[in-house]
């Protein structure tokens, strides 16, 4: 299982109120006991954090803020040693507008970096160039007075778009990745890998007739044009190729498509691309076992026979899973995330199910909130601090945190679910053991299994182990049908503290259950 840390909000060790590598290293006990394989990191690179370090100046340094390669080295090592894997953030669309490429290419036009960004001229009308939008609302284009050219960002006007048909910049490119992999980082998860590069020509994208004013500026186009270009494809390959002359090294794409485009980011068997582009489908998907099943059948069927699952069901940028599906849900959720075939991507502060937060409008950060206020959209809520205990400022940080805590965190911290063995914490521990101590959760076939209304089932299968997880989305009673033929050998997981009878499953009860042919 990957676990994503968000650096700023996991443990603060400098009392600025910012979480930073010291904390994340302080950590790593829960981290380890807590079972997980490797660390996915928000980056953690020198940044004018307008968009909280996804606006980076400098690809191979690391921010004061956070520390500095030195402190890197050490938690690389700690991790290592503990026999856990760290990997980075890649943001290769984009660096911040401060970054020294950047400052270069605005100087002037004659400048030999002008074109390792997008610049234009106006339309005939003055106008921006095409009707791009960008994902955090308005143009997707940045008028600059000095040199009398607009340049492109898909997010913020201070997230320059880098030009990937220039090859000096694949190069450089390629030469961050060499830095960290030389370093001895064992992966990346690439930062929006579809927007990568345009359309030759940067085409007008086409209206979205559906777009409604509840729905963001974005998606008033389709992103034709901006996104998803078959030449990304060649680059993906390239960043693989790079990546396996490492040996044992891991690429995740952060890829937002349906799935019969998301699974061309694994390349071929002869031209691989990222082992994992990102399945976000369980954040996304209605909350009900109909259309759950249908999703995750889908998804199944569009992986390539080379290919690896994945499953997501939290991050920086998504509503929490349990403010989503509430609290009886949250524990079905992380049964489901961890019996699924392929890897789980479990995001912090879900193990603890951190739900809603209430987040003050003065002390809201995120960009793309404060640019589009009024969708709900906000991506504070999901950043807020860890809270460690009963302490002050939640054993965070000796000082008031950057975002205020979850306001439950007096109740709910890790160290009170650490005591409580029916907390979702322990519920977390006991499915990771089992997957560890079972091929048929780790590695095993899927297929899924008749069920009652509102319930979820399937098995898992490798060699001659068969299990089966039942998932009671709803608040009844449902019955327990086992496939014909077949009878409980052993209850290994259930989400409650106590089973109800053989033949039920309890309302907002999962189990996973040990199956032997009836004789
Ligand atoms: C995706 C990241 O997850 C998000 O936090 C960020 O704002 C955008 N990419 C832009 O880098
Ligand atoms: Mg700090």
């Amino acid at each position: 299982m990957i676990y994503q840390i968000y650096p700023r909000s996991f443990q603060d060790s400098d009392a600025d109120g910012v979480g930073d590598l010291a904390g994340i290293e302080s950590r790593l006990d829960y981290l380890a006991e807590l079972g997980i394989d490797a660390i996915w990191l928000s980056p953690i690179y020198p940044s004018p954090m307008a968009d909280f370090g996804y606006d980076i100046a400098d690809y191979c340094e690391i921010d004061p803020m956070f520390g500095d390669l030195a402190g890197f080295d050490r938690l690389l090592a700690a991790v290592h040693g503990r026999g856990l894997r760290l990997l980075l953030d890649f943001v290769p669309n984009h660096s911040s507008d401060q970054h020294p490429w950047f400052v270069e290419s605005r100087s002037s036009r004659e400048n030999v970096k002008r074109d390792w960004y997008i610049w234009r001229d106006p339309a005939p009308d003055e106008g921006p160039p095409n009707n791009w939008i960008s994902d955090f609302g308005g143009s997707s284009w940045q008028w600059d007075e000095s040199t009398g050219q607009y340049y492109l960002h898909a997010f913020l006007k201070s997230q320059p778009d880098l030009n990937w048909r220039k090859p000096e910049v694949r190069e450089a490119m390629m030469a961050v990745l060499r830095f960290w992999f030389d370093r001895g980082v064992d992966g990346f998860r690439i930062d929006v890998l579809w927007h990568i590069i345009k359309a030759e020509g940067l085409p007008d994208n086409p209206i979205n007739a559906y777009w409604t004013p509840d729905r963001t500026q974005r998606d008033r186009l389709i992103q034709l044009y901006s996104t998803d270009q078959p030449e990304a494809h060649a680059i993906s390959a390239e960043f693989r190729a790079l990546a396996d002359s490492y040996g044992d090294r891991l690429l995740i794409g952060e890829i937002c498509l349906p799935n019969d485009r998301l699974a061309r980011w694994y390349g071929t068997p002869d031209r691989l691309q990222v082992h994992l582009p990102f399945n976000f489908q369980l954040i996304e998907n209605a909350w009900d076992a109909a259309s759950l099943r249908r999703t995750i059948v889908a998804y199944e069927e569009s992986v390539p026979w080379f290919g690896w699952p994945n499953w997501v069901i939290g991050s920086h940028d998504a509503p929490r899973i349990a403010a989503r599906v509430g609290e009886a849900q949250a524990r079905i959720a992380a049964m489901l995330l961890l019996t699924l075939r392929g890897t789980p991507t479990l995001y912090q502060g879900d193990e603890i199910g951190i739900g809603e937060v209430q987040i003050a409008p003065d002390r809201m950060r995120d960009p793309q909130h404060l640019r589009q206020p009024g969708l709900g959209i906000g991506r504070d809520r999901s950043r807020t601090p860890i809270p460690w205990d009963e302490s002050a400022n939640a054993g965070f940080s000796t000082v008031d945190p950057w975002l205020p805590l979850n306001q439950d965190w007096q109740s709910r911290n890790v160290a009170a679910q650490d005591r409580s063995s029916n907390s979702l914490l322990c519920l977390y521990r006991s499915l990771l053991t089992l997957r560890r101590s079972h091929d048929a959760l780790a590695i095993g076939d899927f297929t899924l299994v008749d069920a009652a209304d509102e319930v979820l089932a399937y098995q898992r299968r490798h060699t001659d182990e068969c299990l089966m997880i039942a998932l009671n989305l709803g608040d009844k009673t449902r019955p327990l049908t086992l496939p014909t033929d077949t009878c409980v050998a052993e209850v290994l997981c259930s989400t409650l503290a106590e089973r109800p009878m053989d033949d039920t499953l309890a309302p907002n009860e999962g189990v996973v259950l040990r199956l032997r042919e009836k004789r």
